[in-house]
């Protein structure tokens, strides 16, 4: 089979997603997968990995200012992978060079060059033949020291945006932590525990184990000895190896390499890299959304309802044209998605008969 389980469904909700941005809806709760972490912890590497290819910018300081919002969009009939950010309407980049260049652009353009900060999303959806249907969200890193044109109260700014992803139940938390700092004081842990007190929406990735002292190991960590929490373990690129443009695959063999040869981790080599955390996200996802459904498909059917009825106040006018061409493409997905919820609960009828 080509296409991985849950490949339609999620396919459906990213549909959603994007008729409920076009209206101007954005209070629906759809799930999806958010990277926080202390700044430098290897949030946007990290999600990098996941995707498998470069468009991210990267590095030492406060690189990410504002939420990213990355629709990976899996085709197996594409031939090239491209990208396409909302605010750029139709157009298609090919180049992964010139998506990072037009994030650092669009982050300058609403933040100033001066590492400031904002909420204002930016949209990305990356449409390729391999990667598995996610909708992930990079944020910030958590900080508490402002710099440059940053506000004193850049710890709570940056909270407050980060809580605002997280605190959705829908929303799958990779709370990312370096392996070469203390975890026990790891903010972003707390955070996540904040809003999911039982983990139970939370994968923990521990980055940079490639730079924890000789002779220390990260073993009990990465079994949920020492935290509440199980970890999968990456080696993202370092900086050295960006100068170098190292490119992204190679970096995941490097890294394959690295827990298959290393004597404390070949052990659980198979549950660690960005290959496996990858795989256990879709599923994650999946189950998620599976169980979310019936909700999902009810605040459609209102938000639907609701705005129609505005809308008929309002009259005409161009714009709203538009937004009745909209509500038509939202109305067909409830559908859509209405058939898709009884299909699946047909399906677990008969699996059960
Ligand atoms: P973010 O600020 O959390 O998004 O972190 P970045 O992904 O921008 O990474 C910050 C810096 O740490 C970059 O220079 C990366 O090359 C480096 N880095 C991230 N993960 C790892 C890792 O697993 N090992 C090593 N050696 N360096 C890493
Ligand atoms: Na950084
Ligand atoms: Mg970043």
């Amino acid at each position: 089979k080509d296409q991985p389980e849950g490949t339609k469904l999620i396919t459906m909700v990213n549909k959603l997603q994007d008729a409920f941005t076009r209206v101007g809806m954005v209070n629906l709760d759809m799930p999806q997968i958010a990277v926080v972490g202390c700044q430098s912890s290897g949030k946007s590497s990290v999600l990098e990995s996941v995707v498998g290819r470069d468009f991210l910018p990267r590095g030492s300081g406060i690189v990410t200012r504002r939420p990213l919002v990355l629709q990976l969009i899996r085709d197996s009939s594409l031939s090239s992978e491209y990208g396409q950010f909302l605010h750029k309407g139709e157009r298609k980049y090919f180049d992964f060079k010139e998506i990072e260049d037009e994030i650092v652009r669009d982050t300058d353009r609403i933040t100033g060059k001066n590492k400031g900060l904002s909420p204002i999303p930016i949209n990305l959806k990356l449409f390729s033949p391999s990667v598995v249907n996610l909708t992930m969200i990079d944020l910030p890193g958590v900080t508490k020291i402002a710099v440059g044109d940053q506000p004193e109260n850049i710890e709570e700014q940056i909270n407050d945006m980060v809580l605002n992803y997280i605190s959705r139940p829908n929303c799958i938390i990779l709370a990312v932590t370096p392996a070469n700092t203390d975890l026990a004081n790891s903010d972003s842990l707390k955070l996540a525990k904040q809003v999911d007190p039982k983990r139970s929406r939370t994968v923990g990735v521990l980055t940079k184990l490639d730079l924890m002292d000789e002779g220390t190991d990260a073993v009990d960590i990465l079994e949920g000895r020492i935290l509440d929490l199980k970890f999968i373990g990456v080696v993202n690129r370092s900086q050295k190896d960006l100068l170098n443009n190292k490119d992204v695959r190679s970096a995941l063999n490097a890294e394959q390499q690295f827990f298959q040869s290393h004597p404390k981790y070949m052990h659980m080599a198979h549950v660690m890299g960005s290959k496996y955390l990858a795989k256990v996200l879709n599923s994650k996802l999946i189950s998620h959304i599976k169980s979310s459904l019936p909700a999902m498909a009810d605040s459609t059917a209102k938000e639907l309802k609701s705005s129609r009825k505005k809308l008929k106040k309002l009259g005409g006018g161009d714009n709203l044209k538009k937004k009745e061409i909209a509500f038509k493409a939202l109305s067909g997905f409830t559908e859509e998605f209405k058939n898709m919820i009884d299909g699946n609960s047909k399906d677990a009828n008969s699996r059960e008969g």
